[in-house]
């Protein structure tokens, strides 16, 4: 039987790095920490050489369309597919950051949607048989949504929305942003907030259209969240460390064999959440 292989994206730091380290303790195959800059993805690697533990590397900046495919066929040629993927590179503007928000809009939706659909779009053909891939969220997805008007939240919530159209909306509220009129059509403030509702919908998306393309492979697609935790991103305040914030994305990672669920959900504590 081929070597296993998982790939976590935006590893160097943070929440990646403390899913390479879970991985690399518990899952059996080889584990591939990325990232964007060669030099701080090395050092991470070493970083956990130092602990005893020994993930693989491979650059991929999710922003760079030629990076992303140079990955997938790296993983295609040399392991036949990927049997993890984990979604987990993302960016949040500071919330004393000044630039405008339209600006803001159309920064985090780019890296935070439009890159990681690249992602999906270019690896979920690679995801073998019993796959597990993993979108990481966020509650904060949870929250905005319910932010959005009525008629917002139902496109969100309909389980016919396509791709497509999910892209539409996200352009859309990038295009009203920079108009500054994005509250009086209905969005609520925050750009990472309507980034991540556009990562849990297309995790749902692509969990159905496995489910309806590949029936019988057994894989299993979630979103989640994996909690308020103390990175770069979210500063020294958050009550969990970078490895209690893999907990659930590691999870989700290593369902076992033949587990039907959960698919098609966010999932945060471990716990499935209502959309
Ligand atoms: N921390 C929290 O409380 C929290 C809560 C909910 C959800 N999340 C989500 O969890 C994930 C990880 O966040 P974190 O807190 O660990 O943040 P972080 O410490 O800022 O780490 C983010 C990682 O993503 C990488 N990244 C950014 N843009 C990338 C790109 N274009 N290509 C490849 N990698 C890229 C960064 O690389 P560089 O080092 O090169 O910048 C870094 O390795 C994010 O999706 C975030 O939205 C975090």
């Amino acid at each position: 039987m081929s070597t296993r292989v998982a790939v976590i994206t935006g590893s160097n730091k943070g929440i990646g790095l403390a899913i390479v380290r879970a991985l690399c303790k518990q899952f059996e195959g080889d584990v591939f920490l990325t990232a964007r800059d060669v030099g701080r993805g090395e050092a991470a690697v070493q970083a956990l050489n130092a602990e005893g533990l020994k993930p693989m590397f491979h650059q991929l900046d999710i922003d760079d369309l030629n990076s992303i495919k140079t990955a997938a066929d790296f993983f295609k040629e040399k392991y036949g597919g990927v049997d993890v993927l984990v979604n987990n590179a993302g960016i949040a503007f500071k919330m004393a950051d000044t630039t405008p928000f339209g600006i803001q809009a159309e920064v985090t939706v780019k890296t935070n949607f439009f890159s990681t659909r690249n992602m999906l779009t270019c690896f979920s053909e690679l995801i073998k048989p019993g796959g597990r891939v993993v979108n990481v969220s966020s509650m904060v997805s949870v929250r905005a949504l319910n932010q959005c008007n009525p008629d917002l939240q139902q496109q969100f919530r309909n389980e016919n929305i396509t791709e497509e159209e999910l892209g539409d909306l996200m352009q859309r509220f990038i295009d009203d942003a920079k108009k500054g009129e994005h509250k009086q059509c209905g969005w609520p403030d925050t750009a990472y907030g309507v980034s991540k509702i556009g990562v849990t919908v297309l995790s749902m998306i692509h969990a159905r259209r496995l489910s309806k393309e590949r029936p019988n492979d057994g894989i299993l697609l979630n979103a989640c969240c994996p909690g308020w935790v103390r990175t770069d991103m979210a500063g020294p305040k958050a009550p969990k460390s970078p490895d209690e914030g893999a907990i659930t994305p590691v999870y989700l990672a290593l369902l076992p064999p033949g587990a039907k669920e959960p698919h098609g959900q966010f999932v945060s504590e471990k716990t499935v959440q209502k959309w």
